[in-house]
C-alpha cells in the first residue's frame, strides 16, 4: 500500500526544504510540486522593534565581486528590411543577446547590450514566451512593477501564485512583506523598480531550474542596464546567486556591498524566508539601513513601519 503524507508533514517539509534553499544550503530536494505549496505563518509587520538595533561592523567581503562587464560598443546586426530589432523572432533575438548560449562562470559578461534599449522592447522581445517549459504553465509573464526610472531594484526569484493570476510582482504575503519593508525605508513601491529572476511562475512555487534562468535571465540583465539604479538589492538565494554566479550561500555574503557589471549590489534574504523565519528580520534591516545610507535616505530612529 503506498504510504500518503499527511498535509500538515507536507507542509513541514516544504517549509523545511525552502527554508535550506533561503539560507543557501545545498539542496537535497528539487522537485517540490508534489509536496504542497509553502504555509508560512500570518505575516507579521516590518516593524519598529528592528530599527535600533546595533549595527555590526560589515564583514569583510570573502567572495571577489563578478568582474564589471564592459558594456561598450557591440556588434548588434542590422536589422533585415524594416524590421525593427525588437520585433524580430524570438531565436533572431536570442542569437543576438547570446555570445554564448550556456551559463559560464561569466554568462553575464557574455550577454551583449540591446542599442537605445528600452522596457518596451523587453517586453515586446519576451513576447508571448515559450523558450522555457514554464511558459506552458503560466497564467501571466510578471514583467515587472514600479518606477522605470528608479534608484533602488529589488529582485526576487519568481512569480507565485499571486504573481502568476495578476502579472505584478511581489503581491501575494511575501509581496506584502516586501511592500512594508520598503515603506520602513521611508519609500513607497512606486518609488522602486521590483523584478524577478524569471518571469514566469514554476509550477509549486519550485525554485526555476538552472536553464529556466539561464534562458530568462538576459531579460533581467537587460531590464538592469536600462534603469541603471544605483542599487540592485538581491531578494532571496536565487537572485543573489543568479547575479552573483556563485554557488555560495547567501547566509555568507549577505550584507556586504558587492558589485553587478558596475552597480552596487547587497543581497539580503527573500520577504518569504522573513515570514517563515520572522527574526531574520532584524538582519534584513541592517542590510536595508546600508542601502539606505547608500541611497542618502534619512534612518529614522524608532521610525514605525
Ligand atoms: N516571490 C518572488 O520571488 N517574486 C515574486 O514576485 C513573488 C514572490
Amino acid at each position: 500500500m503506498t504510504a500518503r503524507l499527511s498535509e500538515q508533514l507536507q507542509s513541514k517539509i516544504a517549509e523545511r526544504l525552502a527554508f535550506h534553499e533561503d539560507l543557501g544550503t545545498k539542496l537535497f530536494y528539487r522537485e517540490r510540486s508534489v509536496v504542497t505549496t509553502r504555509v508560512a505563518p500570518a505575516a507579521e509587520p516590518f516593524d519598529a522593534a528592528l530599527v535600533n538595533q546595533e549595527e555590526e561592523p560589515l564583514p569583510k567581503q570573502k567572495r571577489q565581486a563578478t568582474p564589471v562587464a564592459v558594456v561598450g560598443a557591440q556588434v548588434y546586426p542590422e536589422p533585415r528590411g524594416n524590421a525593427a530589432p525588437h520585433l524580430a523572432t524570438q531565436s533572431a533575438i536570442d542569437a543576438v543577446l547570446f555570445s554564448a548560449p550556456s551559463k559560464t562562470s561569466n554568462f553575464f559578461a557574455s550577454l551583449k547590450t540591446v542599442p537605445n534599449d528600452s522596457l518596451l522592447k523587453i517586453r515586446e522581445d519576451i513576447g508571448e514566451c515559450q523558450r522555457c517549459r514554464l511558459g506552458k504553465t503560466r497564467k501571466h509573464i510578471v514583467f515587472a512593477d514600479g518606477n522605470p526610472k528608479a534608484e533602488l531594484v529589488f529582485v526576487g526569484e519568481g512569480p507565485g501564485a499571486d504573481e502568476d493570476a495578476s502579472g505584478v510582482p511581489f503581491v501575494g504575503r511575501a509581496g506584502k512583506l516586501l511592500t512594508q519593508m520598503i515603506e520602513a525605508m521611508g519609500l513607497q513601491r512606486k518609488d522602486v523598480y521590483i523584478c524577478n529572476v524569471v518571469k514566469c511562475r514554476p509550477p509549486g512555487n519550485r525554485p526555476p531550474e538552472p536553464d529556466e534562468v539561464t534562458t530568462c535571465s538576459p531579460f533581467l540583465v537587460r531590464q538592469l542596464e536600462v534603469i541603471n539604479p544605483k542599487v540592485i538589492v538581491a531578494l532571496g538565494a536565487t537572485a543573489a546567486k543568479t547575479l552573483l554566479e556563485t554557488e555560495t550561500g547567501i547566509s555568507k555574503f549577505r550584507g556586504q556591498w558587492l558589485d553587478f557589471r558596475g552597480k552596487k549590489l547587497m543581497a539580503t534574504y527573500h520577504p518569504a524566508y522573513l515570514l517563515r523565519n520572522p527574526p531574520a528580520k532584524s538582519e534584513v534591516w541592517k542590510d536595508l539601513k546600508k542601502v539606505m545610507a547608500e541611497l542618502g535616505l534619512e534612518v529614522k530612529k524608532n521610525k514605525p513601519a
